[in-house]
């Protein structure tokens, strides 16, 4: 079985599987990193957002062989230590959360959001399309406008 190399949360990981692979099952079920959550597995759902080279991207689609060479963040690599990434704060601040599923998704598709446009206007964040059950889109928006505005 093929093996393939690539930098996890600031740790360099090496995992033996077919190239074909989905991340999302290498993260998951290989390495035990759960932040990414599955919830439709083809692309739509986006509850599995993580980010690659920095840019959002969706794991349940993506080939593990894609991600060989590059760099993988999930929610579990946001936090500096002990301090949490301010998009996470503006999380917690907010009380966004209500069953939890979708939200580190939606974090890591702010956080993508906010790097590449500091100061998203209401059409910015309307693209956004990250699926809440629970339908805290407004405290998405809000926790997102907070960080915008403090940064
Ligand atoms: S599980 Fe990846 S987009 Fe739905
Ligand atoms: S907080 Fe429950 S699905 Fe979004």
């Amino acid at each position: 079985m093929p093996a393939f190399t690539f930098v996890l949360n600031g740790e360099t990981v090496t995992v033996d599987a077919p190239s074909d692979t989905a991340m999302l099952w290498v993260l998951r079920d290989m390495l035990g990193v759960t932040g990414p959550k599955y919830g439709c597995g083809v692309g739509v759902c986006r509850a599995c957002t993580s980010h690659l080279d920095g840019d959002a991207f969706n794991p349940c689609v993506t080939d593990v062989a894609d991600c060989a060479g590059r760099t993988v963040t999930t929610i579990e690599g946001l936090a500096d230590g002990d301090t949490l990434h301010p998009v996470q704060q503006a999380w917690l601040d907010g009380d966004v959360a209500q069953c939890g599923y979708c939200q580190p998704g939606q974090i890591m598709t702010a956080v993508a959001l906010l790097a590449s446009n500091p100061n998203p206007t209401d059409a910015d964040i309307d693209e956004i399309e990250n699926i809440c059950r629970c339908g805290t889109y407004v405290r998405v928006r809000e926790a997102i406008k907070r960080v915008a505005a403090s940064s």
